[in-house]
């Protein structure tokens, strides 16, 4: 059995379903050989994805910045999102998409004639707990020592691994990375700060993954009369922070409280969070 999972869930792979542990791919797979392979992960709540065009959109992207031809239309990824699905009892599913360059003799290089490798597969989402959300997460910070593409959502996530694995030494869930004394991410989630009544948010350029929520929580700050300031964010900036924010997929929105061992603003999670949070479960009660 595979750490983590329960049972043995329907997945798909390469247009079919199968039990997980009849999914198989070639050790020759790029994704396993070279992490040359992109993914994207998307919400379900009561069986509806949340934010599924952003999702599919973004998945192009990703696609057409490794150049990796999209093998589906959006409708076929619609259809394909519903039935992996289908594939849980859980009102509440995470679905996870994957496609590599596919599976050829090894070379950097891509190779000319290749099938891209498509896997789906949906899990049961365990939404952040009550308590998180009430008495927020705590953080701790360190360099950003990813590479200069991270705007991809690429499964070559080494630097992503060792960092939130830098997190998990300290007994926290998350880190808040810098990058030349300027606020990038967290390992698997975008980060928030308020000054004063406004939020700031690192530019959406290379050196962050443009998260769904990201997009998202603009949308809710433009909606709220929440003034948003996207812009390079200094260190000294986060430490002076009135409140700090995580967002992601499985984090949804998460006050932080602490960063390095010292409070955030008062040390409670903060009112911005609290309309930006009120503004994320009206949009999941409206789906
Ligand atoms: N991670 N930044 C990074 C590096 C991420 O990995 C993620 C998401 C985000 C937030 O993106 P979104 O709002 O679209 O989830 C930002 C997902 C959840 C993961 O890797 O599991």
């Amino acid at each position: 059995m595979i750490p983590g999972i329960e049972g043995d869930p329907r997945v798909y792979l390469n247009g079919e379903f199968t039990p997980l542990s009849q999914a198989k791919i070639s050790v020759l797979d790029r994704g396993f050989i070279f992490g040359d392979g992109i993914y994207e992960v998307v919400p379900v709540y009561g069986r509806k994805p949340f934010r599924m065009a952003q999702h599919l959109a973004r998945l192009e992207r990703s696609l057409a910045a490794i150049r990796i031809p999209n093998p589906h239309t959006v409708q076929q990824w619609q259809d394909l999102v519903g039935k992996l699905i289908e594939t849980s009892d859980a009102q509440d599913q995470i679905v996870y998409l994957q496609l590599t360059r596919g599976v050829a003799k090894r070379d950097h290089a891509f190779p000319a004639q290749v099938v891209p490798t498509v896997f789906g597969m949906s899990s049961p989402f365990a939404r952040p707990s009550a308590q998180a959300r009430r008495d927020g997460v705590k953080t701790v910070s360190m360099p950003d020592e990813r590479w200069l593409h991270c705007e991809i959502k690429s499964t070559s996530l080494l630097g992503n691994v060792l960092a939130r694995q830098f997190a998990a030494d300290r007994d926290v869930p998350e880190v808040v990375m810098f990058r030349d004394g300027y606020l990038s991410e967290g390992s698997s989630s975008n980060v928030w700060v308020v000054k004063e009544g406004r939020l700031l948010a690192p530019v959406k350029d290379n050196l962050i993954l443009e998260g769904i929520r990201y997009g998202f929580i603009e949308d809710m700050a433009a909606a709220r009369g929440i003034a948003l300031e996207m812009r390079p964010i200094s260190r000294a900036e986060v430490d002076a922070a009135d409140e700090l924010m995580l967002s992601s997929a499985t984090k949804e929105i998460l006050p932080v409280v602490s960063l390095d061992g010292k409070p955030v603003g008062d040390g409670r999670p903060g009112p911005v969070y609290a309309r930006l949070r009120e503004g994320y479960d009206e949009a999941i009660a409206r789906l």
